[in-house]
């Protein structure tokens, strides 16, 4: 079968703007998806933006950012991702808005497209289902910040097939990214350990182990670990951390999983982290300041 050429990617936002600036960067053709004029002109800036700072930095040259920018056409209609090979799913962790746009693909592309999703908590055979192609449907999981994060885990739900998987674990290594391979549940490797870490944390807040600042500065310099829980709390969001831990208590049932009850009330007050200026910390003066939450 026909390896991959071109890319398409659906959503142009802090994930999927890195991700189609990682595969234009490695030389594919990439069509970037977007609901509306406006998201799309917003996500190719930042695209722009991200190109735009390695060159200042003297990282990439001023005429090779312009042929990665020439490589990544911008659409808002789902018709024009037809001839992709490889499709990479990145919009919001809502189920049925993914299915819809997949199952409005899989009428449009040809057989041997792949689908992937970069899920970060659902499970890859709750979007497969919703295909005629669960045998072509993978787990590509990027993470933040994209062009920074040199892992990707290659998930295989129990439908995938073996050359589905390996072209897109091909796929992974020619972005020069270190791929893994995860089976499919919910959270995968990262998630799975990372999510119960940064919940662990908010508890041992809520418990009054320590001060916020001082558990930052417990695993950064006890640990070397770059942020400390609280900072990627922020960095990662509060709303998506939330969300990635309801759906992991719902697939596991297990209390680790469960979101603590501060990081509800974070969400109900749209405390989302550094995206709202408000979160563990507080954006919105010269310097993060604790937010007082306990
Ligand atoms: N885009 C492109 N490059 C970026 C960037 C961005 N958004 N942010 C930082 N960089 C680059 C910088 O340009 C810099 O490059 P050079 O060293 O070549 O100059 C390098 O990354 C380091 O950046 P800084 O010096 O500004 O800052 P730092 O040393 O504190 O690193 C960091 C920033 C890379 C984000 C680092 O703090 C880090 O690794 N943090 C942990 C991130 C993490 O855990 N991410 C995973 C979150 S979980 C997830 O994404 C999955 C999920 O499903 C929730």
């Amino acid at each position: 079968m026909a390896e991959i050429r071109k890319v398409a990617v659906l959503g142009c936002g802090l994930m999927g703007s890195g991700i189609a600036e990682v595969c234009a960067k490695a030389g594919y053709d990439t069509t970037v998806r977007e609901v509306n004029d406006e998201l799309a002109q917003k996500g190719r800036a930042a695209i722009e933006k991200s190109l735009g700072r390695a060159v200042e930095k003297g990282k990439l040259e001023a005429s090779a950012r312009d042929e990665i920018l020439g490589r990544i056409t911008m659409t808002t209609q789902l018709a024009d991702l037809k001839d992709c090979d490889l499709i990479i799913e990145a919009v919001t962790e809502n189920l049925d808005t993914k299915n819809e746009m997949f199952r409005e693909l899989d009428t449009v592309c040809p057989e041997h497209t792949i689908f992937a999703s970069n899920t970060s908590s659902l499970t890859i055979a709750a979007m497969a289902a919703a295909t005629n192609r669960p045998h072509r449907f993978v787990g590509l999981h990027f993470f933040n910040p994209v062009p920074v994060m040199k892992l990707v885990e290659v998930v295989r739900s129990i439908a995938t097939d073996a050359d589905a998987f390996r072209v897109a674990y091909d796929f992974a290594s020619s972005l020069g990214k270190t791929p893994i391979e995860a089976k499919d549940t919910s959270g995968f490797v990262v998630n799975r350990l990372l999510v119960p870490y940064m919940l662990d944390a908010i508890r041992c807040l809520e418990q009054g182990l320590a001060s916020m600042e001082d558990i930052d500065t417990a695993m950064t310099l006890g640990t070397g670990y770059p942020m400390g829980p609280f900072v990627l709390c922020d960095f990662v969001g509060i709303d998506t951390l939330y969300y990635i831990s309801e759906i992991m208590f719902e697939e596991f049932r297990e209390p680790r999983f469960a979101p603590p009850p501060l990081l509800r009330r974070m969400v109900t007050l749209g405390y989302y982290g550094r995206k709202t200026k408000r979160g563990f910390y507080d954006y919105r003066g010269e310097k993060p300041v604790p937010m007082a939450l306990v």
